[in-house]
């Protein structure tokens, strides 16, 4: 079915939705970008993704010209369009166009470029929430300002394709010998004491908006959260490792670099975690 998409105003169907050679999200992944959860045809969390949406924008320099119900309006009514009831919504914010190919910034009167689409796809039944997923490590190659959410996907894309390679589903990236974050989540271990670990918020890491939630019911739930940085080897060995994102919200790793996590089976607080997040929604 051909989804109807939002392009700078207006709401075309996908096939007639374009943006131009010369955009510089295109030439430069001059742009930043959100994922915005769906579930019962409401959106999750919308105000911290316009709150971090708002900080990229910031620190680039980049003009967003609708402010939060306007944006909230645009997302509402592409779920109505589309008839979506669970997936998410991606924003991409660029630049825009200055009818050329030029590193320099082009004048700030330069129009941006906005682009909404939604994804139809299992949030809350995704089978990996019940079966856990396997990942492997790989040396983080990103740039450091990776706080800011910007499109530059290509190692994120290059550290899911050596997972696959190796009969694992992602791929959690290590700098200077810890772990940041996955590929496109944030990472979690569980100690022996139920302690969960996750690696403080700098700008090595994109500050999750399901880690702020997570971490917040975690704490109301009674379960410590220590935010400290963790090596692979100490993953391997966890009592129980997980993962959050927007896309997945809380799924277990059974696997990290073919050690196997516990019993190979979700793990208690894993579950109530995602179980807690999803009683929120
Ligand atoms: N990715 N870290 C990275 C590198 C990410 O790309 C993401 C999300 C997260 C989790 O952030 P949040 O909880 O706000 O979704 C952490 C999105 C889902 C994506 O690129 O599709």
């Amino acid at each position: 079915m051909s989804r109807t998409v939002y392009v700078n105003g207006e709401y075309l169907p996908e096939a007639a939705a374009k943006v131009s050679v010369f955009d510089r999200g295109f030439l430069f992944a001059d742009a930043v970008y959100e994922v915005t959860a769906v579930v019962n045809s409401k959106l999750v969390d919308f105000a911290g993704h316009y709150a971090r949406l708002v900080r990229s924008c910031g620190e680039l320099g980049l003009t967003l010209a609708v402010d939060e119900n306007g944006l909230r309006e645009i997302h509402q009514r592409l779920i109505v369009e589309n008839a979506l009831q669970e997936g998410g919504i991606y924003l991409q914010l660029t630049r825009g166009n200055s009818g050329d190919r030029d590193f320099h910034f082009p004048p700030a009167s330069t129009p941006p470029t906005l682009v909404l689409f939604t994804q139809a796809r299992a949030v809350v039944d995704h089978p990996a929430a019940s079966k856990g997923i396997r990942v492997v490590t790989c040396p983080d190659i990103r740039w450091q300002r990776r706080d800011i959410k910007t499109v530059q996907l290509l190692a994120p894309c290059l550290a899911k394709a050596f997972a696959e390679a190796q009969g694992a589903d992602d791929a959690f990236l290590v700098e200077n010998g810890y772990i940041t974050e996955g590929s496109s989540c944030n990472c979690y271990i569980v100690q022996d004491d139920n302690t969960v670990v996750t690696r403080p918020l700098s700008n090595s890491i994109l500050h999750g908006i399901t880690r702020k939630a997570l971490v917040k019911l975690a704490e109301e739930h009674g379960v410590t959260i220590e935010e400290r940085l963790f090596t692979p080897e100490e993953a391997r060995n966890a009592r129980e490792v997980f993962i959050s994102s927007a896309t997945t919200f809380v799924w277990p790793v059974i696997a990290v670099d073919g050690q196997t996590i516990g019993d190979g089976k979700p793990g208690p607080i894993t579950q109530l975690l995602r179980r807690i997040y999803l009683q929120m929604l």
